[in-house]
């Protein structure tokens, strides 16, 4: 069974895809952690997340860097978006995910484009979002508690740059699959959107 799990920035399917890969007793990918790593990669090399070249060339990452605390920052994330708009980037990242997804006993992944590119005969596809006010408001919280000095106004600014981003650019942009179930997390506590998401996938599964 391989779960598609995609949505934009602190949208909840970072939480929901780890709780459905806890569920359902699966392996779970993080691929938005794969462009993190990129970005951070370029920008420590002194290259430009705006260059392709640049871009590419950080593809060959230390893998030890997928659990560096510097990933979780507001910079990673920007850099992130910056380096996932090249065709070369996503393409270099693509056979790493395809491979996971493809896994024996199957796979949970979250991201932008897995219902669409990844993963697309996913057995189940679920687009989580939320407005950009909460989206916002969660994001705020978690740097305002790692103490990183934000304010909500500029976190907002930032995810609605991202969402701009990351729908605009015309390498697999984030949109929802075709045959992909909507959960809109604004409404929902952490607990609720998990129990909407398994009857989801359920539903789906069922007659399989
Ligand atoms: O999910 P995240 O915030 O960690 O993702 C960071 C950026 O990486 C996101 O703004 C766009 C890019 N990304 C992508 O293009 N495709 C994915 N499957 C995952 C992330």
């Amino acid at each position: 069974m391989i779960i598609a799990v995609d949505g934009p920035a602190a949208s909840g399917k970072g939480t929901i895809a780890k709780a459905l890969a806890k569920h359902y007793g699966l392996p779970h990918l993080d691929t938005g952690l794969l462009y993190r790593a990129v970005g951070v990669s370029v920008t420590r090399a002194g290259g430009d997340p705006g260059d392709a070249a640049d871009a590419l060339r950080a593809c060959e990452f230390d893998p030890a860097l997928l659990d560096d605390p510097a990933l979780k920052t507001e910079a990673a994330g920007k850099a992130a978006s910056i380096v996932s708009a090249h065709p070369q980037v996503r393409e270099a990242l693509l056979q790493r995910q395809r491979d996971f997804a493809m896994q024996d006993g199957g796979a949970v992944l979250d991201g932008r484009d897995i219902g669409t590119v990844i993963a697309p005969d996913a057995s189940a596809k679920l687009f989580v979002t939320a407005t950009s006010q909460v989206r916002a408001q969660r994001r705020f919280r978690e740097l305002d508690a790692m103490g990183q000095g934000v304010t909500y106004d500029s976190v907002l600014a930032d995810i609605l740059a991202r969402d701009e981003r990351d729908s605009g650019r015309s390498a697999a942009p984030l949109r929802q699959a075709e045959d992909a179930d909507l959960l809109d997390t604004s409404d929902l506590s952490i607990d609720a959107a998990v129990q909407r998401a398994i009857s989801l996938v359920e539903a789906r599964t069922a007659d399989r």
